[in-house]
């Protein structure tokens, strides 16, 4: 199961968008479906029924807090047990094997988390920046039809800003642009994180790019006093060819909801800038040798050397 990314904590769905009615969302490849338990807890199953394989997000919640199937009614708990078959004697059935699969989540930042993997998950490793109060953040999510590992490569990358987002806020390189300058990147990196810090002169030099391991890109202007202090950018994939771009913005203090609002929609904006570029690459990050790299792309050839060798096990040339 989750062959696209197995065995990683990720946000799938914002925790207010889930109400009395199950959901169901599509994880690295899997079908799934949420629902709420009779005291609120937030679970989730396979979406399909272990009796004819239906999906049990058409299905309703019983007043019980059971998940019933929409086809013959069978109804399932928040652990994937089944607890009720209509019309026959459960002492002759084996309810056991009736079970349907269920995963582990969590709720962090205002969104539901699933494990994308079977038996006790670990520890989720996650910044501080994502351990605030809900109401510090603000969620977008949009659907790109590209692979997520191209989706974090534009996102590590400062050199598209004076191209991608000409229109916007890519003003901020026109002038290192305009002057020939060689951009000269200062890159930390370790086995699960890569920061990238601005090489353009005329921005505080605390401005970074960051990768946590494995689908997440923050951009950190956390001291340039913009109405938002962080985008956490979350690249979750639907499966080979769909990412779920989850942009999880770390608002300022002391606004109200609507300035909050606003604010945030001008940062979401230029994210369609991306979007039309991205989309026109194919398929996932290929080989090495398959794309030809400058020295610029020392932060995303870091990113593919990771991908290589821990998920997609390909051949890596140095
Ligand atoms: S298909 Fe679900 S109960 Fe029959
Ligand atoms: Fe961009």
């Amino acid at each position: 199961m989750f062959e696209t990314l197995q065995n990683f904590w990720m946000p799938v769905l914002p925790v207010s968008e889930l109400g009395e009615s199950p959901v169901s969302v599509t994880l690295a490849g899997e079908k799934l479906v949420l629902f709420r338990t009779q005291s609120g807890e937030i679970r989730a199953l396979r979406d399909r029924c272990s009796h004819r394989s239906v999906a049990l997000s058409l299905g309703r919640v019983t007043p019980n807090g059971c998940l019933e199937c929409p086809y013959h009614g069978w109804q399932f708990n928040g652990d994937g047990a089944c607890v009720h078959v209509p019309f026959n004697d459960v002492n002759k059935i084996n309810l056991f094997r009736l079970a349907v699969s269920s995963f582990p989540t969590q709720i962090i930042a205002g969104c539901v988390w699933i494990f994308t993997g079977e038996g006790k998950p670990p520890a989720l490793q996650i910044p501080d920046s994502l351990k605030l109060s809900e109401t510090a953040y603000y969620i977008h999510q949009e659907i790109w039809k590209t692979h997520w590992t191209r989706a974090i490569e534009a996102n590590l990358d400062f050199v598209h800003l004076p191209f991608v987002h000409r229109e916007s806020f890519g003003q901020i390189a026109q002038s290192a642009l305009e002057s020939g300058d060689v951009l000269d990147f200062k890159v930390e990196d370790s086995s699960d994180r890569i920061e990238v810090f601005t090489p353009y002169a005329n921005v505080p030099p605390t401005f970074a790019l960051e990768w946590q391991q494995p689908n997440l890109v923050m951009v950190k202007f956390d001291e340039l006093g913009f109405p938002v202090k962080r985008e956490h950018f979350f690249a979750v994939p639907i499966d080979e060819h769909q990412t779920q771009c989850t942009i999880i913005l770390q608002m300022a203090e002391g606004m109200d909801a609507q300035t909050q609002q606003s604010a945030a929609q001008e940062f979401i904006k230029p994210l369609v800038e991306d979007r039309v570029v991205v989309e026109s690459q194919i398929g996932e990050i290929p080989a090495m040798a398959e794309e030809c790299h400058v020295p610029t792309d020392k932060p995303t050839l870091l990113f593919r050397r990771w991908y290589h060798q821990t998920i997609a096990h390909q051949l890596v040339l140095r």
